[in-house]
């Protein structure tokens, strides 16, 4: 089964997808992910992308989807995609990544926000250092202050592009250029709406209900 989740910085789509990882087999393909990837290697699609990332713009769409298409293959019980796609040309380049492997959707799953709250979410987010847990100074932070719940790293890291302004500028990105491709897939029959405001578990039992219906 092959699932898109759909919504502005912060909805909540890494952690559901991690979430959705564990608990079914999928694979999250985060476009985000590989592209820090790039960057932290210091290859030079990495170099390419730093500093449109930084500002909180959109990399080009034959980047993420080359990407995409060297990924695909990785997810063999059911790719979740994860920030992709986040335009027209993008929603029209994996379909045809997905035809020529014999795969199609199976949902479009909108994770559906209020935008205020969300810049809190951003705002307050950083990550294990070591093994990518994710925690939120006041949602979810460690059980021991300073102490990773899952490796005991004292190491914690933020995103550069993890800041109010950028924040604001991500979602002026989302509202013009990936909230229209919803059409795209309404007219497919594709999309489900599940409300992104309540607590993980929550919106995590939504999803589970729409992937066994
Ligand atoms: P990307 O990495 O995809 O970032 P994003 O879409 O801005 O999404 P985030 O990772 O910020 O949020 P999320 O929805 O995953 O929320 P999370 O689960 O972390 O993209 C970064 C950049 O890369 C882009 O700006 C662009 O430059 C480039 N890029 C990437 N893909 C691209 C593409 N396809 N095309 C072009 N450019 C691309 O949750 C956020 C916080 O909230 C966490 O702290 C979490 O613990 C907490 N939280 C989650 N759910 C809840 C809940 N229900 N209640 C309370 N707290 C919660």
């Amino acid at each position: 089964m092959d699932i898109i989740l759909l919504g502005p910085p912060g909805a909540g789509k890494g952690t559901q997808a991690k979430r959705l990882e564990s608990a079914r087999g999928m694979t999250q393909l985060s476009t985000g992910d590989m592209l820090r990837a790039a960057r932290k290697a210091d290859s030079p699609i990495g170099a390419q992308v730093r500093d449109v990332m930084d500002r909180g713009e959109l990399v080009s769409d034959a980047i993420v989807s080359a990407l995409i298409g060297e990924h695909l293959e990785d997810a063999a019980n059911g790719a979740i995609f994860d920030g992709y796609p986040r335009t027209q040309h993008q929603a029209e380049a994996l379909e045809m990544l997905l035809a020529e492997r014999g795969r199609t959707l199976s949902h479009v799953i909108e994770l559906v926000v209020d935008e205020d709250a969300l810049v809190r979410r951003i705002v307050g987010r950083f990550t294990c250092g070591e093994c990518g847990q994710m925690y939120h100074e006041d949602f979810h932070p460690p059980k021991k202050e300073g102490v990773c719940d899952k490796c005991g790293s004292t190491e914690f890291k933020r995103r550069p592009d993890d800041n109010e302004e950028t924040v604001r500028k991500r979602m002026e990105e989302y509202r013009a250029k990936t909230a229209p491709i919803l059409p795209f897939y309404e007219e497919r029959g594709l999309v489900r709406q599940v409300d992104g405001m309540g607590s993980v578990e929550d919106v995590a039992a939504s999803i589970d209900a729409i992937l066994d219906s």
